[in-house]
């Protein structure tokens, strides 16, 4: 049944004229990333991103949440795209080899669908080794070695901050625009690991949905999206996506 449900739906990506695919922390959780509200490995049951993930967190704590982050990047940094990256990284080549549209957004901030080889990949919150002055927003990356307090700004001394988006915070105008467009042009969005309760993210496929397209999960869970999919592969993204190739 699983192995059918995957045949048609690999027919249907291949027919797509552009595609859509948001991916959320579910698609890096076999590389070993905890994700964000799943109980024991989950990032959420270890701290309250509450307390963190803010600019008032970072305002009334600076130390602390760089602390946070910088205990993420190493911990980014010891992982490896998996065969779900991979398997995506592979569907955006295979869509551009026939012309068709696609465009990865990721609510990920940890890179690994670049590292797997998708190009010019959404990332709708950031990306977790950039870094930007919190008084001046002049941005900056973390190249140099990690330092357990934030770096000043060069330019206005201000203390940098990670450069990712925290709750409360507009996703950068840019990625915003990117995705929205594919979402409301595209005729297939496939949507994978997400709980999809964060917006604006959780929004794309409703846009999808109100243009016309089908919209296909993939997630070992239910979701708030999943009564409203055309298909729903219940499975790991490892699991499921190289089959979709
Ligand atoms: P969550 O941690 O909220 O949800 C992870 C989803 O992945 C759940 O629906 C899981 O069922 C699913 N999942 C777990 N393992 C999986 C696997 N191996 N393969 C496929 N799916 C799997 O993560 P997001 O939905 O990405 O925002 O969270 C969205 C945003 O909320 C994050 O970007 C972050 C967070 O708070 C900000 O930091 C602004």
């Amino acid at each position: 049944m699983v192995a059918e449900a995957a045949a048609d739906t690999r027919a249907t990506i291949a027919a797509a004229k552009h595609l859509l695919v948001l991916t959320g922390a579910g698609i890096s959780a076999e590389s070993g990333v905890p994700t964000f509200r799943e109980a024991q490995t989950g990032l959420w049951e270890r701290y309250d991103p509450s307390q963190l993930a803010t600019p008032e967190a970072f305002a009334e704590d600076p130390e602390l949440v760089w602390s946070w982050y910088r205990w993420r990047r190493s911990l980014i940094r010891e992982v490896e795209p998996n065969p779900g990256h991979a398997a995506l990284a592979h569907m955006q080549e295979a869509a551009e080899a026939r012309d068709a549209g696609f465009t990865l957004v990721t609510q990920n901030v940890d890179g690994l669908h670049a590292v797997a080889g998708s190009r010019d990949v959404v990332e709708f919150h950031g990306n977790i080794f950039d870094e930007r002055c919190s008084r001046c927003h002049r941005p900056g990356a973390t190249s140099g070695p990690e330092v357990e307090t934030p770096p000043s700004c060069e330019s206005c001394g201000g203390p940098m901050r990670p450069g990712v988006v925290w709750f409360g915070e507009r996703i950068p105008e840019q990625a915003l625009e990117a995705a929205t467009t594919a979402a409301g042009r595209c005729d297939l969005c496939l949507v994978v690991g997400t709980s999809s309760l964060v917006h604006p993210a959780a929004g794309l496929p409703e846009i999808a949905l109100a243009a016309g397209a089908r919209v296909i999960e993939v997630n070992p869970e239910t979701t708030p999206l999943s009564p409203r999919c055309d298909r729903v592969l219940r499975g790991t993204a490892a699991q499921v996506l190289p089959g979709l190739v």
